[in-house]
């Protein structure tokens, strides 16, 4: 394979107005509490990074042990520890100056807070916010607000129409994905984000109790990518917003069968704690390679292809 024909490839994408230069975003809640730990996801090779969820008031998350590995794949209740909004300028300041494609995380318990701290992230310059609809372990937040289709509609209207930015709305596994989903799209969403965690446990058979101190957690790694998968080819034939993948994704196949199925663009979390930031370059290599044998010029051109 010449070197010639993979620097004709073309990898950038555009999600939500924000251009990124390849389709890999770092996941929110790894490495997303600091301005030198996003700048090395992007400087690692990285198109896109996401901070950890940002609450109003700063939480201090749950008691250890807030994550265990399992088979293929980890469990985690961190209970989305994070210093507040107010401490996020100091994050991603950094990042903004030098134009770098930073998705803030949030997490609200209403529609108030919802468009407050969307507004706040705005205000300091970030174009894209994510709403996390789907954390499986936190009481009054994510998950628990993210299976209501009216009330999704409603946080994701009321921030269109209050603050001037791109709302992505990361979506988690529940019977009612494809109704929330198509709200969110019906209240002006820019893009859908599939998935997040997803709720299970483990329990340690030696002390005869769950391993996680908040005994339930989100289940996270390769063991979710095929649900990733189902949901992510399911919801691109129901809605006519892009679609961004998260789950499981460690090598490039995993991308690229996201990218099949929908997905314009492709979170990373997990892989990074097993392969570490060297996952973003080994991912965009063997895409590029992949996009060469298949005789495509662009990663836009495989969207969706699935469904042919
Ligand atoms: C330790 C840990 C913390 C996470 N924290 C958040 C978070 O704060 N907000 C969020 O939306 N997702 C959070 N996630 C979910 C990830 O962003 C991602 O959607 C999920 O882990 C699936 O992707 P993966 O299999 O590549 O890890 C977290 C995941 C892990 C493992």
């Amino acid at each position: 394979m010449s070197r010639r024909s993979d620097l004709m490839i073309d990898l950038s994408v555009e999600i939500a107005g924000l251009k990124l230069r390849n389709p890999l975003i770092l996941a929110s809640g790894i490495l997303g509490l600091s301005a030198s730990q996003l700048m090395r996801a992007y400087n690692a090779g990285a198109g896109g990074v996401i901070t950890k969820s940002f609450t109003k008031e700063p939480r201090e998350g749950y008691k250890t042990p807030i994550i265990t590995g399992y088979k293929c794949g980890f469990l985690n209740a961190v209970g989305l520890a994070n210093p507040g909004i107010k401490s996020l300028g100091k994050i991603i300041n950094p990042l903004v100056n030098k134009g770098i494609p930073v998705i803030v995380s949030i997490a609200g318990s209403n529609v108030p807070e919802f468009v407050e701290l969307a507004s706040k992230a705005c205000e300091l310059g970030v174009k894209v916010v994510e709403l996390n609809l789907s954390c499986p372990h936190v009481k009054n937040k994510g998950l628990e607000l993210g299976t209501d289709p009216e009330l999704v509609k409603l946080i994701v209207s009321s921030i269109k129409e209050e603050v001037n930015c791109s709302v992505l709305v990361k979506l988690g596994l529940t019977d009612k994905l494809l109704d929330v989903a198509k709200s969110s799209e019906r209240a002006g969403a820019d893009a859908i984000v599939l998935i997040n965690t997803i709720r299970g446990m483990i329990i340690d058979v030696w002390s005869m109790k769950p391993v996680l101190s908040n005994k339930f957690g989100g289940l996270s790694g390769p063991a979710i990518h095929p649900i990733a998968v189902r949901t992510i080819y399911e919801t691109y034939e129901n809605v006519n917003i892009p679609i961004i993948g998260s789950g499981g994704v460690d090598d490039w196949i995993s991308a690229v069968e996201l990218i099949l199925a929908g997905a314009t663009a492709v979170e990373i979390g997990s892989a990074i704690a097993y392969k570490g930031l060297d996952v973003f370059k080994e991912i965009t290599s063997g895409i590029e390679k992949y996009l060469v044998r298949k005789g495509f010029k662009s990663v836009k051109d495989i969207i969706g292809l699935a469904h042919k």
